[in-house]
């Protein structure tokens, strides 16, 4: 390539600028900024591509899919999942791996009913709208977990039909968790035995397992399939996240394709090589003990924002163990300045670790005014 000519300097000089500014002031989204992946600048030169099924032989082999395995088992690890059992991939984010847990739900059950709330991303009746799976929304709490007794109700009246039920582990607007264990109650109170339980993971599958006395989030508490956003808690400059679930599922629905010499498990044909690099890279800098005392501060900073919200007489609160602080809605200045998310009436900080004590007095003290 030739050199770069000044006016197209300029314009990369003045992008970088923007998003340098902008990232100072970047509270309302639930993605770390503090990363450095600098050291991996080299491998930007190659054709990488992670096409097909990690856990098989490829004839693309500008791959890097032993350390996408490898990201993988530690995810089950974290997420309860026998290594034997484990199967799983690097997505393009949160989206890709809820799409991947309900795809599964619904090859698994084909009849099946998928069973959302009120407060789940709204991806997800988009998802369902390509799948062209049967659903029915349920009514949330004020809290923005689950409705149970709308759940136990709207099961009751369709018992002959199986259940697909999306569970969020940490809404998108006020971080509730559903409870899986009156999930399972619920079902086997009414003698549902055909079901499959997706877990939405996005930030929280990333905070749960960090904490004392969480609500159950792993594959021991009965998922059938998790998916986390890798972009959130890890920090990433490509958005990415992860797919888990059971080999044996898996099974049921890959082909093999002579093209690409490998298994055509995943959703997509051509997949990212560099995120799977990215994320393996963040889980050995910093360990899960480290992702501990990121979690362990976050949440830290949580419950200092809640408590200077209220000092000022605005009515902060947050779920148990969530990092999103919710509060009526700000001036449009302020939503724009701090880059805020509303919703009808109410808005949130999510507190990543860019958003530390001394911004949160920012961000109350331009509330106030
Ligand atoms: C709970 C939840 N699920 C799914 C998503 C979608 O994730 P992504 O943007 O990584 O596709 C989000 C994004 O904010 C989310 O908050």
């Amino acid at each position: 390539m030739s050199e770069t000519d000044t006016e197209t300097q300029a314009r990369l000089d003045s992008l970088l600028d923007q998003i340098e500014e902008l990232s100072q002031s970047f509270a309302g989204y639930p993605c770390n900024l503090n990363f450095d992946y600098s050291e991996l600048h080299p491998f930007f030169k190659y054709c990488v591509n992670n096409v097909g099924d990690p856990f098989d032989d490829s004839n693309f082999r500008l791959n890097t899919h032993a350390l996408e395995r490898e990201v993988i088992a530690q995810f089950a690890d974290l997420l309860h999942l026998d290594q034997q059992q484990a199967w799983g991939y690097v997505t393009s984010g949160g989206t890709e791996g809820n799409m991947y847990g309900l795809y599964m739900g619904r090859e698994l059950l084909p009849d099946g009913v998928v069973y959302f709330s009120q407060d789940t991303h709204y991806s997800v009746v988009k998802l369902l709208r390509v799948l062209k799976a049967r659903n029915i929304m349920l009514k949330s709490q004020d809290n923005g977990e689950v409705d149970y007794l709308d759940l136990y109700e709207t099961i009751r009246i369709n018992r002959d039909v199986p259940v697909i039920f999306m569970a969020n582990i940490g809404t998108t607007m006020k971080g509730a968790v559903d409870d899986v264990r009156k999930v399972r109650e619920i079902l086997d109170d009414l003698a549902v035995t055909s079901y499959y339980i997706h877990g939405d993971a996005a930030l929280s599958g990333m905070i749960l397992p960090f904490v004392e006395h969480p609500r159950p989030y792993g594959f021991d508490a009965g998922f059938d399939s998790i998916a986390i956003s890798g972009h959130k808690l890890i920090g990433c400059p490509i958005p990415c996240g992860v797919a888990l679930t059971k080999r044996n599922y898996v099974a049921r629905i890959a082909r093999s394709i002579e093209y690409v010499g490998v298994l055509d498990t995943t959703l997509m044909g051509s997949r990212n090589a560099l995120t799977p690099l990215m994320l393996w890279y963040a889980l050995r800098k910093h360990g899960w003990d480290g992702y501990r005392e990121i979690v362990a501060e976050m949440l830290a900073v949580a419950q200092y924002a809640v408590e200077r919200f209220n000092e000022q007489g605005i009515p902060a609160w947050r779920n148990e163990h969530s990092v999103t602080v919710v509060f009526p809605k700000p001036s449009p200045e302020v939503v724009r300045k701090w880059q805020i998310a509303p919703y009808g009436d109410i808005a949130h900080i999510i507190t990543m670790p860019q958003v530390t004590r001394e911004v949160v007095d920012k961000i109350v003290a331009d509330c106030v005014q």
